[in-house]
Parts: structure tokens; C-alpha cells; sequence
């Protein structure tokens, strides 16, 4: 029998060891800084029992934010060695929109409208929500403006990513065909040193070529000194997918909502989550295949790899009911994790692709955010197969956790691996244990 209040304090106490005062670390020792969307699950957790720090987990995250809205995928509040790239690799001067404090030159995904409307529906003290959202409504605001004017290149809704670590979803095998494509020129390359592979084994994580291409495109995007325009034209790696874009759509109703709630206008938001969700529907799904597609605009192709991200538009609502049950089959099948049959749902790698690998990062272990996101989705529809799945998902969460511990994934057998105590790990549980088993605070 598990226990849900001690699992609720043991992932309280996770983020309490990862807390640095001004931020939570996604991890201490891995990642030592303050990640974008890591940011943004971990005040949604907070949000439930402390709104303070919630509020103040968002408030420093923007501190990042660049003149023009974009948000960084890592704000550097701190100096640590135990982290690469460091904050002066970045060089993020040379561009004049940055801000004073050091920071990474790319972004993540948008889930921070969402956590701040969380941390005002949990909040205790409504005055401070209300004045914390009227703080944060322009800098949200800006950070959408900033995805739809400068990252929109066919202006049809659809985000487009220029590297990688701007998924959040660094290795996965959707990325393989383009990779294939891009010629790294060993010469830009300059000599760095990893520093993920002293925390972690190193066959879990992204590979020494992987990494080569990360930092190939970050010298390419300092040499256009940061230029958003030169980058989309320039980038190799330039992908439209579902996860961010379904995230994003989200944020914009949310966002709308916040605008409700403090006297805003609010039809902007909501007109672009129409845009984004249409061009979702039009574009990215693959009605044959049951599943949504990424679409790599270098190469003008839909890439046919099937990972769980391609169900995350069911998280905004996105597929109209009858597509809605063509991608849950598909879900609901030996592929991913079907019920009624031992497994914990879902991994992030159909798991009868050929490169189905199952303790490699993004290469098909079980990961909590995404089947968090999975789970809010298939609440959000009325079939009653969708809502029994939603709780399969809450329980092999729990029960990963439980058996496990708060690692940063978990292998399909249910092992724990990558960081350990890991920040959203503890916090998303959080909200399913509330939303799940009804837990209180006092
Ligand atoms: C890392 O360092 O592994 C991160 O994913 C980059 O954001």
C-alpha cells in the first residue's frame, strides 16, 4: 500500500534539496541552473502548497527574459563548474536585446502561462495572485509575441524550433534523418569538455556526436550574433513539431484567462491558439498513421518517427473528437502502453521502432513530464476508455515513483535513471497526487 502523504513530503523534501533560493535546480548536480519549461512544472507543483515560492519561481525565470520577449532556455543566476556550457559561453552579449544577467541564446517550451495560472487558481492569498499576475500578464505577453512574430516562418501558427535543447527533448529520434543531413564543420568546432558525463553513465545520455551538434549550431547562432531572422535562414536544424505547439496553445488560452482575470484584453490569445491549433490539425497530423508528425522545413518533409510527443496535442484540445480516438488507439496499443496489458504507460518511443532504445534519454524510457501532459489531455475528453487510461497514467506514475524513486526517467521495466531527485519528477507528482488521490494541504 503506498502512502500518498509521505510520498507528497519525500517529493517536497526533493524540492527543497534542489531549491537555490532564487530558483529550483532541475537537478543539483546535473543541471545547477535555472532550466525554462524545468521552471515552469516546478511552480506548478509549488503551487500547491507554497505560493510564494511559486510566484517567486517565475519572477526569477524572467529576470532572463531578452528585450525582444524571448525567454532563454537557461537563465545563469550563478557561476557553478559542474555545468556545460558555462554562462560566458554563450557570449549573449554580443547581442542587444539581452539582459544583464547571463543567460543561454535559445528558448524552450512555453508552459509558463500555464504554471501562473495555476499558482492564481491554488493560490491562498488572491490579492498577492492578482498582483502577481498583473506583474507577469506583459512579460508573457511579450514572450508570445516574441514566438509568433520572430519563430512563425510560414506565419500559419506553427512554432519552429532552431536546435535541439530547444524541444527539451535533446536526443530523440526524430531528430536522426536531420542529424544525418548536417555537416558539422570540424573546424567552427571549438574544444569543450562534457561535463553531464561525470554525474551520469554515459551511454544513458546524448551522444559525443549529439553534443558536437549542439554546440556546432550554438557557434553558428553566435556568429549571426543571435539574429532571429539570420538564424532561421541559416539554422540546419529548423523543425516544427507538436509538443511545443501544443504547449504554446495551451499557454494562449491560459494566457487568455489571466487577461479575464485582470481586466486585459484576451482576444489575441485566443485567436492565436485558434491559428496554432488549425495548422496543428492541417499539418502535422498523420490521420493514417494515428499519431501527430514533426516537419523538418529544411528538408520540406514530414519526419515519420513515432514518439509519445506526437499525442501532446491532446493536452490543448487540439485533435476534434473522432481524431482524438484515432491517436489514443494508437497510444493504447503494444507500440506505447496498452491497458490491461503489464506495462507502465507510456514510453516516449514507439517500442517497436528498430531504434526503440529503453534506458537511453529520449530513445523510449518512460519520462513524467510527457505522460503528465498526456494525462491533462485525455481529461479534457468526455470517452470514458480516455479517462480510464488518464488514471492508468496517474498510477504508473505513482507507482514509478513510489517503487523507484524521483528519477529523472525510468526505463520501461520501471528502473530509475539519469539525475536522480529530480524536480519535476517531484512536482508534476504533486499535482497528480492532488488531483488524483485528493490531497490537501492544511
Ligand atoms: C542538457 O544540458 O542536457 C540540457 O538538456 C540542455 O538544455
Amino acid at each position: 500500500m503506498i502512502n500518498y502523504n509521505a510520498l507528497y513530503e519525500k517529493a517536497k523534501e526533493v524540492l527543497y534539496k534542489n531549491w537555490m533560493i532564487k530558483y529550483t535546480a532541475p537537478s543539483k548536480y546535473l543541471y545547477p541552473h535555472q532550466w525554462s519549461w524545468d521552471s515552469g512544472f516546478i511552480a506548478i507543483g509549488y503551487s500547491h502548497y507554497d505560493q510564494e515560492k511559486a510566484q517567486n519561481e517565475i519572477i526569477s525565470l524572467f529576470k532572463g527574459q531578452w528585450k525582444n520577449g524571448m525567454l532563454p532556455h537557461i537563465v545563469y543566476h550563478c557561476d557553478f563548474e559542474n555545468y556545460f556550457p558555462d554562462p560566458d559561453y554563450w557570449m549573449t552579449h554580443i547581442n542587444e536585446n539581452a539582459p544583464s544577467i547571463k543567460t543561454s541564446g535559445i528558448i524552450q517550451q512555453p508552459v509558463h502561462a500555464t504554471a501562473c495560472l495555476y499558482i492564481y487558481k491554488n493560490a491562498k492569498d488572491i490579492k498577492k495572485a492578482k498582483e502577481f499576475l498583473r506583474f507577469i500578464f506583459p512579460k508573457l505577453k511579450s514572450w508570445h509575441e516574441f514566438l509568433y512574430r520572430e519563430r512563425n516562418p510560414d506565419n500559419d501558427g506553427l512554432i519552429c524550433i532552431v536546435h535541439p535543447w530547444e524541444s527539451g527533448t535533446d536526443n530523440i529520434p526524430v531528430w536522426d534523418d536531420i542529424y544525418r543531413r548536417i555537416k558539422v564543420e570540424e573546424e567552427k568546432l571549438p574544444v569543450y569538455k562534457r561535463k553531464d558525463i561525470e554525474t551520469v553513465a554515459k551511454e544513458y545520455r546524448p551522444t559525443d556526436k549529439d553534443y558536437d551538434i549542439y554546440i556546432y549550431l550554438i557557434e553558428l547562432f553566435k556568429e549571426l550574433k543571435y539574429d532571429q531572422k539570420s538564424i532561421l535562414e541559416h539554422s540546419p536544424f529548423l523543425v516544427k513539431g507538436p509538443l511545443l505547439n501544443s504547449i504554446l496553445a495551451q499557454s494562449n488560452l491560459d494566457l487568455a484567462e489571466i487577461a479575464r482575470i485582470i481586466g486585459e484584453d484576451y482576444k489575441i490569445f485566443e485567436e492565436w491558439y485558434e491559428l496554432t491549433k488549425n495548422a496543428l490539425n492541417e499539418k502535422l497530423l498523420d490521420c493514417d498513421q494515428h499519431i501527430y508528425l514533426y516537419y523538418d522545413l529544411r528538408n520540406k518533409k514530414l519526419i515519420n518517427t513515432h514518439v509519445s510527443a506526437g499525442f501532446t496535442p491532446l493536452y490543448a484540445k487540439i485533435p476534434p473528437d473522432e481524431e482524438a480516438k484515432c491517436i489514443f488507439d494508437y497510444m493504447n496499443s503494444g507500440s506505447f502502453c496498452k491497458l490491461g496489458e503489464k506495462c507502465y504507460a507510456v514510453v516516449s518511443f514507439d517500442r517497436k521502432s528498430k531504434d526503440f532504445s529503453p534506458h537511453h534519454y529520449w530513445r523510449g524510457p518512460i519520462w513524467v513530464n510527457m505522460n503528465w501532459l498526456i494525462y491533462k489531455g485525455l481529461k479534457k475528453y468526455d470517452f470514458p476508455e480516455f479517462k480510464e487510461y488518464a488514471s492508468y497514467i496517474a498510477k504508473s506514475i505513482i507507482d514509478l515513483i513510489s517503487y523507484y524513486g524521483f528519477y529523472e526517467y525510468f526505463g520501461h521495466e520501471g528502473k530509475g535513471y539519469g539525475a536522480k531527485d529530480f524536480s519535476w519528477t517531484a512536482s508534476l507528482l504533486i499535482d497528480v497526487l492532488f488531483e488524483e488521490k485528493g490531497l490537501k494541504e492544511p
